[in-house]
């Protein structure tokens, strides 16, 4: 499948098969592809978290409003979390940055508000959600992005600290029966002279 075919595959899957289960493998390969995730400056302000526990996944979905049933039947429930201390993320990149880098964040991001450093770092985050669903749809492995979450109660869950989710990809194949399967309810898109100018 070229990698066009697979954008055209792929959905936002919203009834999963519970006991259809990715393979170890794939599932290995997924966490690499994420870890090579581009960022601003190699900034790398996030951490992601795999739930495959069936109890864990179960009290994360409790926490996921509408999202609820995909979390619970999906193999695996990915979390993005972002760095949410700004002297743990200082001390990050002091030990793991060359020293252009570090310059750079002090002197371009570090006199912003909290505000503006942690919308930097979501978008660096949000960033790494297109990396992985992008590998989904290669690997024909099903997905779902989900900002439908709470991620304080999330926090809460899995004990962070210094980090905060902000969304959430369920990852695992689809029911047969899933209604939103392209088959039955076509990608919609603007129009391409809408999206792209070419010049
Ligand atoms: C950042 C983001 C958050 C989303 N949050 C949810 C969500 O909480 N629940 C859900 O069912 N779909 C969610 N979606 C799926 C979108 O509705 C979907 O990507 C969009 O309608 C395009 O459809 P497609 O992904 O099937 O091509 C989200 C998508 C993105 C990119």
């Amino acid at each position: 499948m070229s990698f066009l075919e697979s954008m055209q595959w792929r959905y936002s899957t919203k009834r999963y098969n519970p006991s259809k289960k990715v393979a170890i493998d794939k599932m290995e390969e997924l966490k690499e592809i994420l870890r090579l995730s581009p960022s601003s400056i190699n900034s790398q302000p996030w951490n992601f978290t795999f739930v495959n526990d069936a109890d864990l996944k179960d009290k994360l979905a409790a926490a996921s409003y509408f999202n609820e049933h995909k979390i619970k039947d999906c193999d695996t429930l990915v979390i993005f979390n972002r760095v949410d201390n700004l002297e743990l993320f200082e001390e990050q990149i002091e030990n793991s940055l060359p020293d252009g880098s570090v310059e750079y964040y002090k002197d371009v991001l570090k006199p912003l508000s909290k505000k503006d450093i942690t919308t930097w770092f979501d978008k660096q985050v949000y960033l790494s959600i297109g990396v992985l669903l992008s590998a989904c749809a290669q690997m024909k492995i099903d997905a779902t992005p989900m900002e439908g979450i709470d991620g304080v109660k999330y926090n809460e869950i899995l004990g962070h600290k210094g980090y905060h989710s902000i969304v959430a990809v369920a990852v695992g194949y689809r029911d047969e029966d899933d209604s939103n399967q392209i088959d039955r309810s076509p990608k919609s898109r603007l129009p391409m002279e809408k999206v792209v100018t070419s010049i």
